[in-house]
């Protein structure tokens, strides 16, 4: 739901959008280009297509950090159901890009955490050599995945902090796209 508001939000500020993007039954924002994906390694191939071409990348998926090492294409019925299974670790797609990134590109990356939110966000952002995180406490229900509304903190790498109190998620999205706007601006210039 944030990305696809996200996405409205920078199309709406004259930005060329590319929207890459699981399954979700949110209609595609008008005037916005849609790559529909459904695993974390198609997401890892799209992100990589498309990311030399882009000032402003942001990375709001809640990609998993495994999956199951086999994949069936049919279903597995009873008695055939292996007694284990393993799974291996997904790429860091953010992580990757951020190793990549030129003076040019501002990398944003979010933050979804039940605790000790500010400190796990600031790892993050350094970690994955982000130029922004969007820290947000998850444990809320008033805010957060199922939720209409959110409220987030955003941390520069430099550390500086600005807090976006409870909004809809439209508007939150409006608030803090203007700040990766001004972003991409300054390091243009
Ligand atoms: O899952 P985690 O809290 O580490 O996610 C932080 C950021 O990293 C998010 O922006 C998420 O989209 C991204 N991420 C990723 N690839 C993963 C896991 C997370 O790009 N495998």
């Amino acid at each position: 739901m944030m990305g696809y508001a996200l996405a409205s939000a920078a199309r709406d500020l004259g930005m060329k959008v590319t929207l890459i993007s699981g399954p979700v039954t949110l209609p595609c924002p008008k005037g916005v280009e849609l790559v529909k994906i459904e695993t974390a390694l198609e997401m890892e191939v799209a992100m990589q297509a498309h990311f030399a071409v882009a000032n402003l990348i942001i990375m709001c998926a809640a990609v998993c950090d495994h999956r199951p090492a086999e994949r069936y294409e049919k279903k597995i019925r009873k008695g055939q159901f292996p007694e284990n299974i393993t799974f291996v670790k997904n790429p860091d797609i953010l992580k990757n890009l951020g190793s990549k990134k030129n003076d040019c590109q501002v990398l944003v990356g979010f933050a979804a955490e039940t605790h000790d939110v500010l400190v796990s966000a600031k790892k993050k952002l350094k970690e994955k050599k982000l130029d922004w995180i969007v820290a947000n406490d998850v444990s809320k229900c008033e805010m957060g995945f199922s939720s209409q509304q959110n409220e987030v903190t955003l941390i520069r790498s430099d550390g500086l902090q600005m807090n976006f109190p409870l909004s809809e998620k439209s508007k939150i999205a409006e608030d803090i796209l203007k700040v990766f706007y001004t972003s991409c601006q300054e390091k243009a210039h």
